[in-house]
């Protein structure tokens, strides 16, 4: 009995880790939202070759973050970390109008794809502090997300080299993942 209960507390105190998967065009910010997120602070990036995976704890869920890099050449490989992911989070730099529309294809190409279909949609509006950011209302007609259809979405405007904005992303997707 005492066996039971105590694996029965420790299932009911362990925080399920949800998997989130984080991409976007290179220099969009992910690695800057990672690490501001992880250690609460900004770290100096280089180009992620790869992927870098932290757990970022928060309220009751301990999200797994996923942040794969974003450079022309390894787009391709996002593919791989699809399966079970249970969100995304898409990061835009917003002061980038030269690539947004390339942005909005990287995204519904990957929107398109049947592991991603019961995924929920986060959008970091990222760069906010920069002159010529787009604001929220603008990259979600750049992108498309109005012709989304059965998908839950949100724009979340960013600025992760100060922080603001992220936890108010993951609030938005506490709510939703906890549905
Ligand atoms: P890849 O790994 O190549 O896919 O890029 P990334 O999306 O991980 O970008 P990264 O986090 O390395 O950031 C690229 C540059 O943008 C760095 O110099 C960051 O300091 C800068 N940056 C990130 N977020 C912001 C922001 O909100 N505002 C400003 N002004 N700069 C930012
Ligand atoms: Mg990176």
């Amino acid at each position: 009995m005492g066996v039971f209960f105590s694996n029965l507390l420790w299932r009911l105190s362990r925080k399920t880790e949800t998997r989130l998967l984080m991409v976007g065009l290179d220099a969009a910010g992910k690695t800057t939202v990672l690490y501001k997120l992880k250690l609460g602070e900004v770290v100096s990036t280089i180009p992620t070759i790869g992927f870098n995976v932290e757990t970022v704890e928060y309220k009751n869920l301990a999200f797994n973050v996923w942040d794969v890099g974003g450079q022309n050449l390894i787009r391709g490989l996002w593919r791989h970390y699809y399966q079970n992911a249970k969100g995304l989070i898409f990061v835009v730099d917003s002061s980038d109008h030269d690539r947004i529309d390339t942005a909005a294809e990287e995204l519904n190409a990957m929107l398109a794809e049947d592991d991603l279909r019961d995924v929920v949609l986060l959008v970091f509006a990222n760069k906010q502090d920069l002159p010529k950011a787009m604001p929220a209302h603008e990259l979600t007609e750049r992108l498309g997300l109005h012709a989304l259809e059965g998908r839950q979405w949100f724009v979340q405007p960013t600025c992760a080299v100060q922080g603001s904005g992220l936890y108010e992303g993951l609030d938005w997707l506490s709510n939703q993942l906890s549905k």
